[in-house]
């Protein structure tokens, strides 16, 4: 007898970043951060969990068709907490199937090319934890899942809940008050819209799990960011959020992702994850917010050149307007989600040429829900 279950579950973009470690093998961070759940309509994993006694092969994951090693640290100890709690439930109930001693067999697929840069691990750990959530019947939160995808990959923690999401960086040694909550849900601010401008398909040269740690070994500034600046601008945030108030929203996602790559210009030897094209982003986004003579945009920037840009639906004439001649031609636009829109070319000619040679790809989307269990796999 096989047993099976699937979910989906949502990519999500820090407005304040994580970045550093207090403790590396249970995935602790050093600040608080917060994210927006992007839609599941255009970037998702569905993850399917089945356990037999009869698969021969012990514990396996296939990641869009690749057998992908499980051996790790990360995958084992979402294995092994998983485990005990259905253990737990098995020897309250007798009668429940031993699926905790059973080899799982986990198959998980991107709806959004794997080679577009996007960083997949937070929805892939999300699904991966639902998922075998699911299939054990736990009784578990998304909060106290939260806890197991941490171990993953710690932004995966705040892929466990649509809309607006912190990670609270708790204090326990043992992490058992770190863990992601929802300041809003998505239907609090339907509003919220993203643009992402894929500058570059190349894999990223430091990654974030190595990059960060750099940093927290060499950065002078990055002692200030963690005391001061993020405590500061998660205050902000979630006032911001609460209060619908984009201006505010705004600005502490433009300056704390300027604040995060400063950390990384700090670290010794230093990391650059923007390059010229994420930079002409940048120009392009205050090139439109001084056009329409307020805020109407904010950029971001994870561990990659890729530019995300938050924005308010009744601004799309605004920000995609400004954009559309130079984004139009780009793989992956949807023309028909900006159907009346004028090409309204607000800046420089540089900025614009600089991004329609370095924009690979062009994904619209907007603020959405969590993980979705569902039949198909
Ligand atoms: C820049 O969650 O990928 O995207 O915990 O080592 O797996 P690990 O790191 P990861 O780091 C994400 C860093 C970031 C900022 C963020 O998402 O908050």
């Amino acid at each position: 007898k096989v047993y099976r279950a699937s979910t989906t579950a949502p990519v999500n973009i820090a407005v304040v970043k994580y970045w550093g470690k207090r403790d590396t093998k249970l995935n602790l961070p050093t600040n608080s951060s917060l994210s927006v759940t992007l839609s599941q309509a255009d970037l998702r994993t569905l993850t399917t969990a089945s356990c037999s006694a009869s698969y021969p092969e012990g514990d396996s994951l296939l990641l869009n068709g690749e057998p992908s090693d499980v051996s790790g640290a990360r995958p084992q100890a979402c294995f092994r907490e998983l485990r005990a709690r259905r253990a737990a439930l098995e020897a309250a109930d007798p009668s429940l199937p031993k699926l905790s001693t059973m080899p799982l067999r986990i198959v998980s697929e991107n709806n959004f090319p794997t080679a577009a840069g996007l960083a997949s691990s937070a929805a892939g750990f999300a699904a991966f934890v639902r998922a075998i959530a699911n299939l054990y019947e736990l009784p578990a939160s998304p909060a106290e899942l939260s806890l197991i995808a941490r171990q993953g990959s710690g932004s995966a923690c705040r892929s466990l809940f649509g809309g607006y999401v912190a990670w609270r960086m708790g204090s326990a040694a043992d992490g058992s008050d770190s863990m992601a909550d929802q300041v809003a849900e998505a239907s609090h601010w339907p509003e919220m819209r993203a643009l992402i401008l894929v500058a570059s398909a190349a894999k990223k040269g430091v990654s974030s799990t190595s990059g960060m740690q750099q940093t927290v070994a060499t950065s002078g500034l990055f002692q200030e960011r963690i005391k001061s600046v993020v405590p500061r601008n998660m205050e902000i945030m979630e006032k911001a959020i609460a209060e619908r108030d984009f201006e505010r929203f705004a600005e502490v996602t433009m300056r704390d992702s300027n604040s995060f790559h400063a950390t990384c210009a700090d670290t010794y030897p230093p990391i650059f994850y923007m390059n010229d094209v994420s930079r002409a982003a940048i120009r392009a986004v205050e090139a439109i917010n001084a056009a329409a003579g307020r805020t109407v945009a904010a950029y971001t920037f994870d561990a990659g050149p890729n530019a995300v840009i938050y924005y308010l639906e009744k601004d799309t004439e605004a920000v995609v307007g400004s954009l559309y001649s130079v984004l139009s031609h780009v793989d992956g636009w949807k023309s028909g989600a900006v159907e009346g829109l004028k090409a309204n070319v607000s800046f420089d000619e540089s900025v614009a040429g600089l991004l329609k040679n370095g924009v690979s790809r062009v994904i619209m989307t907007s603020v959405g829900e969590g993980p979705v269990a569902t039949e198909e796999y």
